[in-house]
């Protein structure tokens, strides 16, 4: 791979002065710099591996990924001290193994503290002196992924509320026609002499299965609602105290004690108080079965009680309001972490699978975000983040314009 240059300058090795070559150096390593400077600037990662996998190249993108700080001390080092993820090391090896074209995988990968996709690319490189290396590029597709999932989800709300009107309607219907029904044939029955304790009890059960079809439509229907919701200024820490006061004998049934803890000044936020404590019992239901399910657990295997516990944490940063439930209940299972929000989705006996959902529907109406952590045996954190309510500009102007005029006058 000489360049031209290089050539010519060899064809006259004999005849070159040292200021020639000092000159030429100057500018390979001034090329040199700007390549790297161009590399290093770059989202892409890029990481050559060499024969005997070790690496020969990162660029600072690459590197971040690795959590590699300084990139000349990795170079020359073993492919497997540096790029400590398995998945990709594997990839590597892939590549080593009669590689012939470009390989293209798409990784799901769990790093230190973070979860990320990585679209990547190994490409063969056909060295100088028959020797092969491979050049791995990296492009973290993880906010596009989580776009993309975002509108599946909302796709499939917006079906699910469109099939849940239209069932619950032609249901409804044929529904109330029987109830009536039902009544009528009480009265007659009613009416008669002969009348025997038995029927009337049948028909007991028809009315009580009528009207528990009628509370699962409207529960359904409550899931899957999307009208829009009336917003005032409220107050977090009140939100939360109504919220408590709702779930105190859930809480209290299941000795729970509850932390409600605020970080520095907490602002106002803008929202429809019914739902956000919708969403936020739905939070802590959730959270009372884990501990169940925890203790259970725990009793199971002969190790005590364990501790039963809600932390709710609200903190103000970067123009939103954080509600933080954090339990001491069963965890999530890596593997389920994906579909907790996805409708009909539950691991409990009697659960609907809707209580996620409906959370998740709700602070979007709030233009907020739900993110949730988890750690099996350990617990829970539930993060809702909502947006500060903005200040209450057109006041101010109002009052400035006020003073201004009446000064004038
Ligand atoms: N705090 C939590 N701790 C452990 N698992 C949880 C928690 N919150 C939700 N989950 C998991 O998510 C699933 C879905 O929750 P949800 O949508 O409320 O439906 P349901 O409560 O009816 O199962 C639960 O079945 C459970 O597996
Ligand atoms: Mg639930």
């Amino acid at each position: 791979m000489k360049s031209s240059f290089l050539s010519r300058l060899l064809d006259r090795a004999d005849k070159i002065d040292k200021q020639q070559v000092v000159d030429y150096l100057v500018e390979v390593a001034e090329e040199r710099d700007l390549l790297r400077f161009i590399f290093d600037s770059m989202m892409e990662g890029m990481a050559v591996i060499g024969p005997d996998m070790t690496v020969s190249y990162l660029n600072r993108a690459a590197a971040d990924l690795f959590g590699v700080e300084d990139i000349d001390e990795a170079l020359g080092k073993p492919a497997q001290r540096i790029i400590r993820n398995r998945r990709i090391l594997q990839l590597c090896e892939e590549g080593f193994h009669g590689l012939e074209g470009n390989l293209h995988r798409e990784l799901f990968l769990r790093m230190e503290n973070r979860e990320i996709y990585l679209e990547t690319n190994i490409v063969p490189l056909h060295l100088p002196r028959n020797e092969f290396a491979i050049l791995l590029l990296f492009v973290d597709r993880t906010e596009e992924r989580r776009v993309e999932e975002r509108l599946r989800h909302a796709e499939k709300l917006a079906s699910l509320s469109t099939l849940t009107a239209g069932m619950s309607h032609e249901i409804r219907n044929p529904l109330n026609s029987l109830s009536i029904h039902l009544q009528l044939l009480r009265r007659k029955l009613r009416r008669r002499e002969d009348q025997d304790g038995e029927t009337m009890e049948i028909l007991g059960v028809l009315e009580n299965e009528i009207k528990r079809l009628n509370n699962v439509l409207t529960s359904f229907l409550n899931a899957a609602r999307s009208d829009a919701a009336s917003f005032i200024r409220l107050s977090p820490r009140s939100l939360i105290t109504d919220t408590l006061a709702l779930m105190r004998p859930d809480l209290e049934n299941e000795g729970i004690e509850v932390i409600v803890h605020e970080e520095g000044e907490v602002p106002e936020i803008c929202g429809d108080p019914a739902q956000l404590k919708q969403a936020f019992i739905n939070i802590l239901k959730n959270a009372v079965d884990a501990i169940k399910e925890a203790s259970q657990t725990l009793l199971e295997e002969g190790r005590g009680p364990g501790e039963r516990r809600v932390t709710i944490t609200l903190v103000s940063e970067e123009g939103q309001v954080n509600f933080i439930f954090t339990d001491t209940g069963a965890g999530i299972l890596d593997s389920d972490m994906q579909k907790v929000f996805e409708p009909y989705f539950t691991t409990r006996e009697g659960g609907t699978g809707l209580g996620l959902m409906i959370v998740s529907r709700i602070v979007h109406e709030h233009h907020g975000d739900v993110n949730i952590r988890s750690r099996i045996g350990q617990g829970t954190q539930v993060i809702v983040s909502l947006p500060m309510a903005p200040e209450p500009t057109k006041l101010l102007e109002h009052a400035a314009y006020s003073a201004a005029t009446e000064t004038q006058s």
